[in-house]
């Protein structure tokens, strides 16, 4: 695993100890696409989507939380507040395999709230603390946390500081902030991802203040050089929306920031053929549900839109076969 570091003092990015990750999104970070996003970045992290202890220790365990064996470094992100529950889960995460379990604190939406999870648990620390404490007593993997910079109308920073303090004195040493505040009032969770201004001048200075913590930043990152610029900054940065509508970029950092030969799009296309074909004969799983998060792989290239239109309509055709990509690459060639 990658250590932790302090801030690099010459300001150079040290890709050895800063690491990139693919951030948790609910009904697009599933286990397929986190094996499509492994092929194309062998280096960076990922993490599925928030998953809850209801349905952990309630549902049906074993579908919300089977993954690939290739998918490592994986994090298993967790929804709830109950120390009890939220330590089993670990646990349970931990005996599946995961790499790390990273606790909610940032997810606005009404549904979350009305579970006393999510960005509402910014305002309780000490309930975060309480969870934070029976998790790591439970598992010997870390333990996270990732949050927003505050909530509705708080000023952030006294607001932030008391967060990071009291949930990392409980035994959390990573944090990652997404650098907007979460409105709880109000917006939908769309919209608190695009309407609070972003600011990253906080978390550094979180990251300042506390060089023994490892602190990642969340929020708004497009490209490579938004990437290493962050790593001046921080331990980690964590890309959303953009490493999922533009799955190219992995392909980027993976040559530009790991200095690797990235394998090619056209073959990350082939190596799916066989993933697909083994998901649907082990699992029943419909080729769509692989194929709708390889829409955006060749963004910006001649043929991009023949690619997200065949892919969008032909692997939902009842005879529709794995065979069909091979096809598809042809208009993109
Ligand atoms: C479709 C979607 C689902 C998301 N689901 C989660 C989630 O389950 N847990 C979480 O912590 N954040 C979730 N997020 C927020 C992202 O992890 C990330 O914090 C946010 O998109 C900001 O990063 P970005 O600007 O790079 O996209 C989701 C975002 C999107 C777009």
């Amino acid at each position: 695993m990658i250590k932790s570091t302090a801030i690099q003092e010459d300001e150079s990015v040290n890709t050895q100890a800063s690491h990139i990750s693919v951030a948790p999104m609910m009904d697009w970070t599933d286990r397929h696409c986190r094996y499509f996003h492994r092929l194309l970045s062998p280096n960076i992290r990922l993490y599925t989507e928030m998953v809850t202890t209801g349905a952990i220790i309630h549902g049906d365990a074993d579908r919300y939380l089977r993954f690939n064996p290739e998918e490592h470094y994986v994090a298993l992100q967790l929804g709830g507040s109950e120390p009890q529950d939220m330590a089993e889960c670990a646990r349970i995460g931990e005996q599946y395999g995961y790499d790390e379990i990273n606790i909610n604190c940032g997810c606005p939406s009404e549904r979350v709230q009305k579970g006393a999870f999510g960005a509402c648990l910014m305002s309780e620390p000490d309930t975060v603390a309480r969870n934070v404490e029976a998790m790591v007593k439970a598992v010997k993997i870390p333990v996270t946390v990732k949050c927003r910079i505050g909530i509705d109308d708080v000023e952030e920073g006294p607001f932030l500081r008391r967060f990071v303090k009291t949930v990392s004195e409980a035994g959390c040493n990573m944090f990652i902030i997404h650098a907007r505040k979460a409105w709880l009032k109000g917006l939908s969770p769309k919209e608190n991802r695009e309407i609070p201004p972003i600011d990253y001048t906080l978390p550094a200075a979180i990251k300042r203040e506390n060089p023994h913590l490892e602190i990642a930043v969340n929020g708004q990152v497009k490209t490579v050089e938004d990437t290493t610029t962050h790593m001046q900054n921080f331990d980690g940065v964590m890309i959303g929306r953009e490493a999922y509508q533009n799955p190219g970029l992995l392909l980027e950092l993976e040559r530009d920031i790991y200095g690797n030969t990235p394998i090619s799009a056209e073959d990350a296309v082939l190596r799916m053929i066989p993933y697909i074909e083994q998901q649907a004969r082990d699992h029943g799983t419909p080729m769509k549900s692989i194929t709708r998060h390889m829409l955006g792989l060749f963004q910006g290239e001649r043929g991009a839109r023949l690619w997200r239109r065949t892919l969008s309509t032909q692997p939902h055709l009842e005879d529709a076969h794995s065979t069909l990509l091979a096809e598809a690459l042809k208009a993109v060639a």
